[in-house]
């Protein structure tokens, strides 16, 4: 009888334990930030889109065309205060211009920000509904739909070369630009990234 019983197939419930075991299993190595999980527990945040009505399309659109005029603006920015102030000095107008920028691309009914489950500055968190697809470290833009007929998504931001004196290995970082971090960003976790990384994510809602 005791043999027959633990070879008997597995019951729902048994499924549903087996499932939540190795969904803690990926999670715990998650931790490492390699390992890649793109669904959130069910119980936390709007599940992703994978069809999208005439009416999210055009909002995808619309969140696509910020998310590319941030990035452009950002670059743009990042260049000349690299020329002009250096590396040390073109932090001080990250602080002040990254902010400043996604407020003017928020406009309309849109709302842009930048986030990453690793931050530099403690303000950038994510909005609630995107906070557990950050904390998985999707690798995929995620599209979702909030109440009230709104929109969601979050793009994923790899990091480029031009990045890594800045968020990059201690040892790529100089000691000038080191120091006006720990300053303006006591509690910064946003190093030790490599070229091609996950490094954050854009963020935009749309009405
Ligand atoms: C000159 C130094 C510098 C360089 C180079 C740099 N960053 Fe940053 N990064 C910062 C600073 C400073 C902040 C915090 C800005 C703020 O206060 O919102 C930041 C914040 C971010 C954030 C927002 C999340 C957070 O941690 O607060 C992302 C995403 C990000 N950087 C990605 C990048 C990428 C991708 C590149 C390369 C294209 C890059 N950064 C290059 C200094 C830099």
């Amino acid at each position: 009888m005791i043999e027959k019983s633990c070879n008997a197939p597995m019951t729902e419930n048994d499924r549903f334990h087996f499932v939540t075991i190795l969904s803690v299993a990926v999670l715990s190595f998650g931790g490492c930030g390699r390992t890649v999980v793109t669904a959130p527990a069910k119980s936390s945040g709007p599940p992703r889109l994978t069809e999208l009505t005439p009416a999210q399309q055009m909002q995808k659109e619309r969140a696509d065309a910020a998310r590319g005029e941030l990035f452009s603006k950002l670059m743009e920015k990042l260049q000349v205060s690299l020329v002009e102030a250096g590396p040390a000095g073109a932090i001080d107008v990250c602080q002040q211009a990254a902010p400043q920028m996604a407020q003017e691309v928020s406009r309309d009914g849109l709302r842009i920000g930048r986030t990453s489950f690793q931050l530099r500055n403690p303000k950038n968190q994510p909005p609630e509904w995107a906070s557990e697809f950050v904390r998985l470290k999707t690798r995929e833009p995620v599209f979702v739909g909030l109440p009230g007929e709104k929109f969601g998504a979050l793009f994923p931001i790899k990091l480029l070369d031009q990045c890594t004196m800045c968020h990059g290995q201690p040892a790529q970082i100089g000691d000038e630009v080191h120091a006006a971090i720990r300053k303006r960003y006591p509690e910064d976790v946003a190093t030790g990234f490599a070229p091609g990384d996950l490094r954050g994510y854009f963020w935009v809602e749309v009405d």
